[in-house]
């Protein structure tokens, strides 16, 4: 899907905004704090239903104000308008009708979002690693979504009555029926999560060595307790120790992903600054490639501030690389407005740019 047009309203820093995109390159230029990436992030809201950035709703409303909306009009006759309002309501409307449940409205379009926050995909906790595969797989899949959100609930129980019942008899009953229940949902997301995995380990690198032109190959391992071992196996072994600590302690919410470089040395010790950041693209990119590849249809592209973290060289690779034809409509920031005008023009690529104060 493409956007034609988007009206921001007490969205963060920007007060009314009104926007008519090009079909294919868009860039918001400004000085830093002006509400760029703000920008980025209401079409990415406009997607997900949620910031890329605030995991409270809140933020998201102008400070002082009581509500703020996003509104957006597709070429293919489709608006969308996202509001929420200061007392916790979020709503969803689809050409004038209100969604029941905000979950109906994710897949409808894919967004994929390039930011300098990205780097925490090496650096972070093993938690941003499994919001990736999280987010991407959700996107084509509602029943991993709901699959997810179901594990999230009966591991969230399962715990309290650990918690509750701590030194005291557990209701071995009780547990086997929390069990049961998360036994088959663990195995369906894990399967998943392990041909995605595979997926994006065969794609990233193509597009790793074409920007970092590193001739090594990187790995992305997948780190499941589930792959040698069966969950009710897993489950039984640790019911002792998850009594002791008052946690479960086996299952995909302990998943992660290794990326590992030369000789399967981590590369997170082993990779340049240049090297990690060409990484995280060439990530966000076979994402891409699997979001399209999967729905069927393009992927909007956010590339946010990306010309300050890399050089000229790999910037203008990855132009020429989104700018072809596997890719559709994109969005891009930049602090400099000749900078960026000069390298699209090198590349003879029109561009709608809009002066951003
Ligand atoms: N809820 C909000 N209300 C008002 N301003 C906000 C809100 N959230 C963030 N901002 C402001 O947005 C600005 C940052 O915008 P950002 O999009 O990061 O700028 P840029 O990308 O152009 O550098 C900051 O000045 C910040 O205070
Ligand atoms: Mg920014």
């Amino acid at each position: 899907m493409k956007l034609k047009s988007l009206k921001l309203y007490q969205f963060k820093n920007r007060e009314a905004d009104v926007y008519s995109f090009h079909q294919r390159i868009n860039a918001f230029v400004g000085n830093n704090g002006v509400g760029k990436t703000n920008i980025l992030d209401a079409i990415y809201l406009l997607s997900t239903t949620k910031s890329y950035f605030n995991h409270l709703d809140q933020f998201l409303i102008q400070f002082e104000k009581t509500e703020m909306s996003v509104m957006a009009d597709f070429i293919d006759d489709i608006e969308i308008i996202a509001n929420i309002s200061v007392n916790g309501k979020k709503r969803f409307k689809k050409n004038g009708k209100y969604y029941s449940k905000l979950i109906d409205h994710i897949g409808l379009f894919q967004v994929v979002f390039i930011t300098p926050f990205d780097v925490e995909f090496v650096y972070g906790g093993s938690e941003i690693r499994r919001k990736f595969i999280d987010y991407t797989i959700s996107q084509i899949d509602k029943a991993y979504l709901t699959d997810l959100i179901e594990y999230r609930k009966l591991l969230e129980n399962r715990n309290a009555y650990l918690k509750l019942n701590k030194g005291r008899p557990i209701d071995l009953i009780l547990m086997e029926s929390y069990d049961a229940r998360l036994i088959p949902i663990c195995k369906s997301i894990h399967s998943k999560r392990q041909s995605f995995c595979k997926q994006i380990d065969a794609t990233f690198n193509s597009y790793y060595s074409y920007l970092a032109g590193d001739e090594n190959t990187l790995k992305m391992e997948y780190v499941t307790g589930l792959n040698e071992v069966d969950y009710e196996i897993l489950l039984k072994d640790s019911f002792n120790l998850d009594c002791i600590t008052c946690r479960t302690n086996e299952g995909i919410h302990k998943d992660d992903i290794n990326v590992l470089g030369e000789l399967g040395k981590p590369f997170k010790k082993i990779g340049s600054q240049g090297q990690i950041k060409s990484f995280i693209i060439a990530l966000k990119l076979a994402q891409f490639k699997f979001l399209k590849d999967e729905s069927k249809q393009m992927p909007i592209l956010l590339l946010d501030d990306i010309f300050e973290k890399i050089d000229d060289e790999r910037s203008k690779r990855l132009l020429e690389l989104v700018c072809s034809n596997d890719f559709g409509q994109i969005f891009i920031t930049d602090t400099n407005k000749e900078r960026i005008e000069e390298k699209l023009n090198q590349l003879n690529i029109d561009c709608e740019y809009f002066e951003t104060t």
